[in-house]
């Protein structure tokens, strides 16, 4: 498959649109295969430079991207906010600036502030991708579960699936990234969460909203658990934990309502016993692990697609 690169940078799933995404999953599909071959490596960004320049803490997304990176024989450089020259008041513009000085071709962007990396593109020449931006996005995350979705589904199309996305929308750059690219694809959205913590508008999303899980979980084919954003959250959104897991948990009791195929998805990280229960997370209607492993290949072909060139090697 070839490159098109359309843009010189991904920050949103507005801007892939739906030929954007079908052309970034099927490439993703390459990536998988190369990844279960016994050396998952090409020489395919050979001499290219992958920076990540995270301002946020990250587990999975971080170590994807340079994993991606990697198996696409680029080099990389790790920023880490924590124990740079962040703390003697160096500023984004500055850093950003500093690492593309160094030779990045592409700078990743983990940044609490909604347009972080919009602002980083307008700054530098390099491509640059967004990994998180505060509440606002996380266009790599809606790609890697829709991928994870795809292989669950089969031949079974988008169009008209039941998609329920549960809990801590108000916070969830996921949220609104999935949202959106499940939406271009022909789902049918719902949000679920106590009225607090749905977004103070709901402009420009394509969903419908309620605060009864129970009532649409039998009709629902895909459930997909957020985590409860207590580093992003004033006090008093929600009564206590307690009471969210009872209105809004994926508890076992509740999992044996769904339909036998329904899928149960989760950006990671879990908080266990909250969102989710430890036992619908590792059971089998669960495909967070295949989410994790996906996320490669995903971040592979978003890498190789905006600074190869030619077919994939
Ligand atoms: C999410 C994030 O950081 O936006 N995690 C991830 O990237 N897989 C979701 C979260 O932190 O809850």
């Amino acid at each position: 498959m070839s490159s098109a690169a359309a843009g010189r940078h991904l920050l949103s799933i507005a801007e892939l649109g739906r030929d954007g995404i079908d052309e970034l999953l099927g490439l993703s599909e390459t990536f998988v295969e190369v990844n279960r071959r016994e050396i998952p490596k090409l020489p395919a960004l050979r001499g290219k430079t992958v920076a990540t320049l995270f301002f946020e803490d990250s587990t999975r997304t971080r170590l994807s991207f340079e994993t991606a990176a990697k198996r696409l024989s680029a080099d990389t450089m790790t920023f880490n906010a924590e124990g740079s020259s962040v703390s003697k008041g160096e500023s984004l513009r500055d850093t950003a600036q500093t690492i593309e000085a160094m030779g990045a071709d592409a700078i990743v962007v983990r940044h609490r502030a909604a347009g972080a990396p919009h602002q980083v593109a307008r700054w530098v020449d390099a491509t640059v991708i967004n990994a998180g931006d505060g509440r606002h996005e996380h266009p790599t995350q809606a790609l890697l579960d829709l991928l994870t979705l795809r292989h669950r589904l089969g031949t079974r199309s988008f169009d008209g699936l039941a998609v329920t996305v549960v809990g801590d929308v108000r916070h969830s750059r996921v949220a609104r990234s999935g949202v959106a690219a499940l939406a271009l694809l022909g789902a049918r959205v719902t949000l679920v969460a106590p009225p607090t913590l749905l977004p103070e508008s709901l402009d420009g999303w394509s969903c419908v909203t309620t605060s009864d899980l129970d009532d649409v979980l039998p009709e629902t084919d895909v459930v997909y658990l957020l985590r409860l954003q207590r580093e992003r959250q004033a006090a008093g959104l929600f009564p206590s934990v307690r009471e969210y897991t009872t209105r809004y948990g994926l508890t076992v009791e509740r999992a044996a309502n769904m339909k036998p195929d329904t899928v149960v998805m989760h950006p990671g990280p879990m908080n266990r016993g909250i969102e989710i229960a430890a036992e619908v997370a590792d059971g089998p209607a669960s495909v967070i692990t295949e989410q994790v492993t996906n996320g490669v290949a995903v971040r592979m072909a978003v890498l190789w697609w905006l600074l190869g060139s030619g077919t994939v090697p």
